[in-house]
């Protein structure tokens, strides 16, 4: 029997659930900036979380999503709907997050088509340049959904790998 993945709005009570959450989604950047500034740990021994996290509870064309797997919480979506493009779209994955313990066993994509299947439409992801795993994450799941346009961007919005694809909205279920 396969266990149950899901994506779940977020309510402003787990605004803190995805704050802890967002601690390790941070750790696990920070090997990636080990030739900049950002990234170390404050005197506290925690990171510093971006000044609007709080926006994704607050703006209309924004949401939090906590992914659950087999009951256990095991990361987070949030959306929002900056194109790094340029181009019209209708949700960007701002950040998605699957914890080490559930890592390569199909939760990320599991826990993603349950996000895509809430929010059809236009989408867009973004990877960061040394994010090999992400980008291999991402091109698979946006070729599953269909055609997909990668670009390849230098500006100062974004530095790295840009996927655009479409998700077709669920059809109902005949009774
Ligand atoms: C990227 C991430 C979401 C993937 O989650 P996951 O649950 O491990 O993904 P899945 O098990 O569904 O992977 C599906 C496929 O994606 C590819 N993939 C996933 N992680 C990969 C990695 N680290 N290296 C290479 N390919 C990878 C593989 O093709 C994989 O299939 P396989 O395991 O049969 O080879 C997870 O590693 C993560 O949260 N990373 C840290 C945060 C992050 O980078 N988020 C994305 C920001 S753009």
């Amino acid at each position: 029997m396969s266990l149950k993945t899901e994506a779940v709005l977020a309510t402003t009570a787990d605004q803190p659930v995805v704050a802890n959450m967002f601690q390790l989604y941070v750790h696990d950047f920070s090997e990636f900036w080990f030739d900049q500034a950002r990234g170390e740990l404050g005197s506290d021994g925690l990171h510093e979380l971006p000044d609007n996290l709080g926006s994704y509870w607050t703006d209309a064309d924004r949401a939090a999503l906590l992914l659950k797997h087999d009951g256990h919480l095991v990361g987070f979506a949030l959306l929002n709907g900056h194109a790094h493009s340029g181009q019209p779209v209708d949700w960007n994955m701002g950040e998605f997050f699957i914890v080490r313990k559930h890592r390569r066993a199909g939760v990320g994509t599991a826990a993603a088509n349950e996000v895509f299947a809430r929010y059809p439409g236009r989408w867009e992801t973004a990877v960061a340049r040394r994010n090999l795993g992400a980008l291999a994450f991402w091109r698979r799941l946006a070729a599953s959904h269909g055609e997909v346009e990668a670009l390849d961007l230098h500006t100062p919005d974004w530095n790295g790998p840009v996927l655009r694809f479409t998700v077709m909205p669920k059809a109902p279920r005949s009774s």
